[in-house]
């Protein structure tokens, strides 16, 4: 599977941030980003493994260190990006862990709603000014299948306090970064804003995501041959992203997912994320809520 040049925009020196890119699917996007002549930030939380990548990856690309974390942290980076770039073409908000053991940020919130999902929209506000009048340019958020599972939001425990179930925080997380992208490109839209917002999921891929599985499920030739078999490569996984991000059949609003029933193995696809996300009151009702914990409005 390839990306076919004719298929994507011309990313000749469009400025691209890829959070998370230090390895998986995040590395292999931005990775061909770089390729295609993109000057690529990569937005990474640890200082040896971001220089690693800068120097795998090579082409101009430039790491800078961004741990989703913690607000600060998330505030100094887009400091640095303001006065080192100026403007933005493309953010691929990519970075994101599975069911890590419960653990609070020093903002008080859980790990896996912090990072995969208040992390993305607390960035993108960020980033906000340096993008949203930039011809072309594009809002990506990465998601996943595990979205499709997540049957309600229950507003009461969005934040793991009544009780913290690593596999249904997952789905959750996975819903609101689709939901934030559709609420995010509505409101673009609203403002006759030039940037759009898509959402986008890689599939299954074989990467680092699965550190917090036990032993047994993450190692091993069994596995190997299970991913080989029914799920793809982290290369292959990074399609869709780079489809969502540079795709010249792509709108503001799209999901860009697989062409499998499943859609966990095959080629990109624009696709119909879960009908929880055409709710309007509450998308409205999730933004206003994630406004209220960041002290970010838009
Ligand atoms: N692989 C799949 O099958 C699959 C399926 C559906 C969705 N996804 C989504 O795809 C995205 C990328 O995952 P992946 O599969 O490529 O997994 P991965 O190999 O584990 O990559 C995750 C990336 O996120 C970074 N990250 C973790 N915590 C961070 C933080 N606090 N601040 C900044 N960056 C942080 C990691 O950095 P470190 O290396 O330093 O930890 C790493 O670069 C995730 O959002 C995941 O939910 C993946």
């Amino acid at each position: 599977m390839e990306i076919l040049k004719e298929n994507i925009h011309n990313l000749e020196n469009k400025i691209v941030i890829v959070t998370g890119s230090n390895c998986g699917i995040g590395f292999e996007a931005a990775k061909i980003f770089a390729n295609q002549g993109a000057k690529v930030v990569l937005a990474c939380r640890d200082d040896e493994r971001g220089r690693n990548a800068e120097e795998l990856i090579g082409n101009g690309s430039k790491y800078i260190n961004l741990d989703l974390t913690s607000f600060k942290n998330i505030n100094n980076f887009s400091k640095i990006i303001k006065s080192e770039f100026g403007s933005i073409d493309i953010l691929l908000n990519n970075a994101g862990v599975m069911f890590p053991p419960f653990t609070k940020t020093d903002e008080g919130l859980e790990l896996t709603f912090a990072i995969n999902y208040i992390g993305y929209f607390y960035l993108t506000l960020k980033l906000l000014d340096l993008i949203k009048n930039v011809k072309n340019s594009r809002i990506v958020n990465v998601s996943s299948i595990a979205h499709y599972s997540a049957k309600e939001i229950n507003f009461e425990n969005l934040n793991s306090e009544q009780n913290y179930d690593k596999a249904s925080t997952y789905n959750l997380v996975n819903l609101l970064r689709v939901m934030f992208t559709m609420e995010l490109e509505k409101k673009l839209r609203e403002k006759e804003m030039e940037t759009i917002a898509v959402a986008c999921h890689p599939g299954v891929a074989k990467t680092n995501l699965t550190r917090h599985l036990p032993g047994f499920l993450k190692k091993g030739f069994l596995l190997n041959i299970v991913f080989s078999t029914f799920f793809m490569s982290a290369y292959e996984g990074a399609l869709p992203l780079v489809i969502a991000a540079a795709g010249t059949n792509v709108k503001g609003g799209d999901f860009v997912g697989i062409d499998s029933k499943r859609q966990m193995k095959g080629s990109p696809k624009i696709t119909k994320p879960n009908d929880l996300v055409f709710d309007d009151n509450l998308r409205i009702k999730l933004w206003n809520n994630t406004q209220e914990i960041t002290g970010l409005y838009f």
